[in-house]
């Protein structure tokens, strides 16, 4: 057995260095290579044009090889991808297609479209057509109508497209001599994408294509990460990508307990550095982050009469606005913790408040049931809205600044109040008592809470529509509310009436992926941390606030 072994070991090493070296003659590669990459077996017949690698040997290793070309030269590395190309003996593009491409980057597209022959493509109109087109947005950019005009006569001839013929024609109307029409040339990447469409696959290597290989390989593994919540800079093209559920906040990594009563409301600032809670105990806090990730008391805001509904943040985040129960609305400087000034109507206590997009004014929620707007320096803003308000209810403006969402009638309904038509134009009815809502910040989605333990999503860019609806938490006296966060604002986190925080994934609606345990009361709000996806707060009836992290030991 062993002296079989090492015979046929014997021979095969013979035969495999006389067929390394002929190859080697052929392709002037250094022996070296040649007997690491080529198989024994495979050597003695083998074209090495018709090698394939990778692991199922699906890769052609003469087009691994020109991508890998074409990916120096993107570098810079020109000279190196030369002696690729000469020690290989595996050029990039043939010489016909070179001169070609050579002629297309200089703009001669006459010569181009007499080169065409030397291809023998079956058909080489749709490729003249394309090639004229380019020319006559060159021309026409240069103003010379009466040439652009002759090229579309040669363009109608060619009978390709007569439909993309008339497009252009009326560029040529728009368009007077002299005037800029750079936005209607094409883009030299389309134009070169189109052109490669043109001529049988691998005749022209697409420009960087093993980086779009590469990156298409990245934006699948994400896709089809479960639970996918990691910055796009952790992603390694070393390594296959998969954050499984370790990712989703799930530790809790801090317990701030300086409110003396439920703490009703939280919010992280927009720049991920503060967070602001509000509490039955009459006050507001401003918390700051440090190095660590810990945070620390910077601000007690108090003045308040009545518990402390909502804190929210100006859009630069050096302002909060607070709005004590059937109060007035208080404005704060976070860098000081002032107080700067007070938004109310004589008698009318407030029930909620909101920021304008754009941080020039404030939105009141108010007791008698209507909306009032202020601009920041105390001045009331017209405004009237038919349907009004109601209690409990919460007010918002999207940040394009266009709508003005709020509940509406007998507190099923959400209102879209368009602030250039001064009228609510789009109406959410919803099946129970709505009892808080949140947006997504890009607008395009809706979070409803439902007193019936209910939380359900609308996609609101043009007609309303309801897209899920999630169950699972328990709520049934109190506002429960609920927000979007994580990666792409995938996951859904909410509080609960049973002391735990609810978080869903949008793969999989059904269930909650996590459920967080640890207070030991109601759990009224939650917040995403907008900068560290991996951070998440919650505010509850024991009085405590849980900032929650991810399980350092997974990770
Ligand atoms: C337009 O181009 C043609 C040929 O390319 C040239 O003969 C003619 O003088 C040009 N006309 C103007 C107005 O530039
Ligand atoms: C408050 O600001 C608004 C808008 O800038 C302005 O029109 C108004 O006159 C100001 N009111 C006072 C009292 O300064
Ligand atoms: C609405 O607010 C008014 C005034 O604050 C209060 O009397 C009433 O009980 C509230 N209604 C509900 C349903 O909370
Ligand atoms: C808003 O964000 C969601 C999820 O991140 C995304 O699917 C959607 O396309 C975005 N919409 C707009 C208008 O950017």
């Amino acid at each position: 057995m062993g002296f079989a072994f090492s015979l046929s070991l014997g021979a095969g090493f013979c035969i495999f260095f006389g067929a390394g070296w002929v190859i080697l003659n052929h392709l002037r590669k250094p022996p070296v290579k040649t007997l690491v990459d080529n198989p024994p077996v495979k050597t003695l017949v083998d074209n090495p044009l018709l090698d394939f690698i990778g692991y199922k040997g699906l890769v052609k290793k003469s087009e691994f090889i020109r991508i890998l070309t074409d990916a120096l030269i993107s570098l810079g590395f020109d000279d190196i991808a030369a002696l690729l190309e000469e020690r290989s003996g595996i050029p990039l593009h043939s010489a016909i297609v070179k001169q070609f491409l050579k002629l297309v980057k200089d703009g001669e597209w006459d010569k181009c479209i007499d080169a065409l022959q030397g291809f023998q493509l079956r058909d080489e109109k749709p490729v003249s057509f394309l090639l004229l087109e380019q020319k006559f947005y060159e021309v026409l950019n240069t103003g010379n109508v009466t040439d652009a005009r002759r090229i579309l006569k040669e363009m109608v001839r060619l009978r390709v497209d007569t439909n993309r013929v008339h497009e252009l024609a009326s560029q040529l109307i728009i368009s007077a001599p002299g005037e800029d029409t750079t936005e209607s040339v094409n883009s030299r990447s389309e134009f070169m994408e189109k052109l490669q469409d043109l001529f049988p696959p691998g005749v022209i290597i697409p420009e960087r294509r093993l980086e779009y290989l590469i990156e298409k390989s990245l934006v699948d593994q994400v896709y089809h990460c479960s639970f996918h919540n990691v910055p796009d800079s952790d992603l390694s093209i070393c390594y296959d990508h998969d954050c499984e559920d370790h990712k989703i906040p799930s530790e809790t990594v801090q317990i701030l307990e300086e409110h003396i009563d439920e703490v009703w409301f939280l919010k992280f600032s927009h720049n991920g550095r503060y967070l602001a809670s509000s509490s039955k105990d009459k006050s507001a806090i401003i918390w700051e982050i440090n190095a660590e990730g810990k945070f620390s008391l910077k601000h007690k805001l108090e003045g308040h009469q009545n518990p402390v509904v909502e804190v929210l943040w100006s859009p630069d985040d050096r302002q909060v606005i607070t709005c004590g129960e059937n109060e007035v609305i208080r404005s704060w400087d976070v860098d000081s913790g002032a107080f700067v000034g007070s938004y109310e109507r004589n008698g009318v206590g407030s029930i909620s408040c909101g920021w304008f997009h754009d941080g020039s004014g404030i939105i009141g929620g108010m007791a008698d049931r209507r909306i009032y707007l202020w601009h920041l320096n105390g001045t009331e803003i017209e405004h009237e809205q038919g349907q009004r308000a109601q209690n409990l209810s919460d007010v918002a403006m999207t940040t394009d600044g266009k709508w003005l969402v709020s509940v509406g009638k007998e507190q099923h309904e959400i209102s879209f109040f368009d602030r250039e038509t001064n009228r609510v134009e789009d109406v959410i009815v919803e099946e129970d008592m709505i009892t808080s809502f949140s947006l997504s910040d890009n607008n395009s989605y809706l979070l409803i809470n439902l007193i019936t333990q209910k939380i359900n999503v609308w996609y609101i860019q043009g007609e309303p529509m309801k897209i899920l609806g999630l169950d699972g938490h328990k709520r049934s006296r109190f506002i429960i509310r609920s927000c979007f966060g994580g990666y792409d604002e995938d996951f859904i986190a909410s509080g609960s009436e049973d002391s735990q925080v609810y978080i869903w994934h949008r793969t999989e609606w059904r269930e909650p992926c996590r459920v967080l345990s640890g207070h030991s009361g109601a759990v009224n709000c939650v917040s995403w941390n907008p900068t560290d996806m991996h951070m998440l707060a919650s505010a509850s009836d024991d009085g405590t606030i849980r900032i929650w992290g991810i399980d350092k030991n997974l990770n």
